[in-house]
């Protein structure tokens, strides 16, 4: 694989300002939901970093379920229409005040497919925790109380992000010189 630097045109997010901001994030959902019943719903695999870190700055019980989904009839860079789930939850969520925690929403697509179908199994409370958010891209509207940060229409990786399902462990969000990436054949 090619190494990063040959097309990271900039560090968007860096190390310091994510671990401050994850903090931030995780002192006010410590707050809101000091009196419910928390189960953290990560959206792999983008979301693991996110989750694993936003976690440790909760103060407050809670749980963590898993959950995966994959955009059809979409391009490589963007997904669109449908979101189907390829892994599902291993609990009932009724009574839970579920917080769906996400590395990113660009149309929102994907996030309104998962909430669809969560919000069917009746949860008492059901909300979203994004690490980013393109809000300029949003195609359809979804129930956001939490944002890390909102970003340009750039294309980003690292920290939990990919491209093509490479480099998501690099600690900082980076934005792709798409035209000096090369992919692999
Ligand atoms: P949406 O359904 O259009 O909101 O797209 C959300 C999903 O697209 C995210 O969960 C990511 O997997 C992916 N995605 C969108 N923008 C980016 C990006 O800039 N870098 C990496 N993945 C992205
Ligand atoms: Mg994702």
């Amino acid at each position: 694989m090619q190494d990063y630097h040959d097309f990271l045109s900039e560090v968007l997010i860096s190390e310091t300002q994510l671990a401050q901001r994850v903090a931030e994030l995780g002192a006010e959902i410590s707050r809101d939901y000091k009196d419910g019943n928390l189960l953290l719903v990560c959206i792999l695999r983008g979301g693991v970093m996110f989750l694993t870190d936003l976690m440790r700055m909760i103060e407050i019980p809670l749980a963590v379920e898993f959950m995966a989904v994959s955009s059809y009839g979409a391009g490589k860079r963007e997904s669109a229409g449908q979101a189907r789930i390829t892994l599902d939850l291993n609990i009932d969520i009724r009574d839970l005040d579920v917080l769906v925690v996400e590395d990113i929403i660009d149309s929102g697509h994907t996030l309104s497919s998962v909430l669809e179908v969560l919000s069917t199994r009746k949860p008492k409370s059901l909300f979203i925790c994004t690490l980013l958010d393109k809000a300029e891209r949003r195609e359809v509207e979804v129930p956001v109380r939490y944002t890390g940060f909102v970003i340009p229409n750039k294309f980003v990786f690292g920290y939990g992000l990919d491209i093509d399902e490479f480099y998501r462990n690099l600690p900082f969000v980076g934005v792709v010189d798409l035209a000096r990436y090369k992919p692999e054949s």
